[in-house]
């Protein structure tokens, strides 16, 4: 069955749009077409958190909360969800836990970043009982505050520690789980004023709309393409959303393989690599913040091409494949071949990513590292990933793979020649970081100077090299 009407639950009641515009966000829905003014626009780029929204997601009998940048969501992917604003945290004109929280902590001056604030905690509250640093610190890594500063807000989320969950959505959810499966499962099409929109729920049906629509933009976490509406005021004509195919969001494990599919987001992923790969872990928790996280996909990440991408260095070192399915065959690339020139891949019109494949080598060690000028929600200047494998001191296999160096993210073909079948010494590493200019010419521009790339790559890679020697935070997967 297909649809050209969205629907959503909002203030327990379902809404339906019919044929909604697909390049709208779903802020100046709330904004213009609501009227409610709660949620602020400030960077309308994902950047600030002002516009900060909760979706609650079925998950079989339960409800996930998530965070979100509304600014930078397209309306119809609101589409079989709970939509949730800061005007619906005052229940029985009381304000939330939440709200009373930062009240008595004074995590507010101007105003304008409170909503978005509130908003995350909010989440936090849903999805934790027991709340500690970490927890705050990445509920908080998406929200900007430039007037009341930050202890007073994480002294609000402090004191959430431990609370009772017993809000108005908690004694509701029964109901809002009936409203939420009252909302029919069926692919989404949707037309307005020459604009569509896909949101297929096969694979089979995806394939049909990208022949017919073999030049659509595939849509996943929205955090990349989005901008191309709200920064470059372009006009995305045909957008196929990959998200309602379940099919796509899946991770698959044995002892030799990690398979994550395609509409997987970040935050599930970070989850899982943690086990494994711990640095993995430690780069993606630095990546965007959580509202982009909870939508970003690695998919996404791989299909951009960006040279500043942070899960291609590490997945190029982890000798990560990618599977690519087109209308009538699935190809398998190493990563290593997929990138082409600045923001190209080998990916052609009419095909999609599926899934990624890792590798698991239990003898591997595996370390990565992120500089940027900021530790959330920033780009990387650089980032270096390194896979080794050491024998009785030998170096018998060494992937070096950096972004933010060259206009692809690459691996260091030189430096890895020098350093396989040498001791594994500074003397080895000191010799191979010579070749750090034969590998990479790096770019002078506003996030970084050519020689500071060049000169921080190579004390990573020897930063990976005394830790490995003085075995520091070698954390090898289980
Ligand atoms: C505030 C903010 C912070 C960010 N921080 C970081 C960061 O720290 N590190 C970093 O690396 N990036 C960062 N990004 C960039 C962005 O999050 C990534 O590029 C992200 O991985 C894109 O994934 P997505 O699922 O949102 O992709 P989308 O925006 O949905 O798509 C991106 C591109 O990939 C294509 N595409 C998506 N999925 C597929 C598929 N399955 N098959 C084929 N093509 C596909 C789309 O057509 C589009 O061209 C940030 C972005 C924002 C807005
Ligand atoms: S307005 Fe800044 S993140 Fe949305
Ligand atoms: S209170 Fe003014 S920006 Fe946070």
């Amino acid at each position: 069955m297909v649809s050209n009407t969205i629907q959503f639950l909002f203030s327990n009641k379902i809404y339906k749009i019919k044929n909604p515009d697909p390049n709208k966000t779903i802020l100046n829905y709330i904004r213009n077409d609501l009227k409610l003014t709660g949620t602020k626009e400030g960077c309308a780029e994902g950047g600030c958190g002002a516009c900060t929204i909760v979706l609650g997601e079925l998950n079989k009998s339960t409800i996930i909360y998530k965070t979100i940048n509304a600014c930078i969501s397209f309306l119809p992917t609101l589409n079989g969800k709970q939509l949730i604003l800061i005007e619906d945290l005052v229940h029985e004109n009381k304000p939330h836990m939440v709200q009373e929280a930062m009240v008595k902590f004074h995590g507010s001056q101007c105003g304008f970043c409170t909503p978005g604030f509130t908003m995350s905690l909010f989440s936090m509250k849903k999805n934790y009982k027991l709340i500690n640093k970490e927890i705050i610190e990445e509920a908080l890594s998406g929200n900007l505050c430039r007037c009341t500063g930050y202890r007073p807000i994480i002294d609000a989320a402090k004191s959430l520690n431990n609370k009772k969950d017993k809000d108005h959505f908690k004694k509701n959810q029964k109901r809002t789980i009936q409203l939420l499966k009252k909302i029919k499962d069926v692919d989404i099409e949707i037309e307005h004023q020459g604009r569509k929109f896909f949101a297929p729920k096969t694979i089979p049906n995806l394939k049909k709309i990208l022949k017919k629509y073999p030049n659509a933009k595939i849509l996943s976490g929205g955090t990349d393409l989005s901008l191309e509406v709200t920064k470059f005021r372009k006009n995305i004509k045909t957008i196929v959303s990959l998200n309602s195919i379940n099919k796509l969001n899946f991770i698959k494990k044995n002892k030799n393989l990690i398979e994550i599919g395609a509409t997987t987001s970040l935050f599930d992923f970070q989850n899982l690599i943690k086990k494994y790969f711990r640095d993995f872990y430690d780069v993606l928790k630095r990546y965007g913040s959580l509202q982009i996280r909870n939508v970003g996909t690695i998919a996404g990440n791989i299909a951009t091409a960006s040279p500043i991408g942070d899960t291609l260095p590490l997945l190029l070192s982890l000798d990560a494949k990618i599977v690519i399915q087109g209308i009538n065959k699935k190809k398998v690339y190493s990563l290593n071949q997929f990138f082409i020139s600045y923001r190209k891949t080998k990916l052609k019109k009419g095909e999609f990513i599926n899934s990624i494949k890792i590798p698991l080598n239990k003898e591997n060690i595996f370390k990565a590292y992120k500089i940027s000028k900021r530790f959330d929600d920033d780009i990387s200047s650089v980032c270096g990933s390194f896979s080794f494998l050491i024998k009785k001191n030998k170096i018998i296999k060494a992937s070096v793979a950096y972004g933010g160096m060259s206009e692809i993210p690459k691996r260091a073909a030189m430096i890895e020649k020098n350093l396989i079948n040498s001791e594994f010494s500074e003397n080895t590493f000191n010799k191979a970081i010579n070749f750090m200019d034969k590998d990479f010419s790096p770019l002078d521009d506003m996030r970084a100077s050519r020689n500071y790339r060049l000169t921080v790559a190579k004390n990573l890679l020897f930063k990976a090299f005394y830790e490995i020697k003085d075995k520091k935070n070698i954390r090898i997967h289980s």
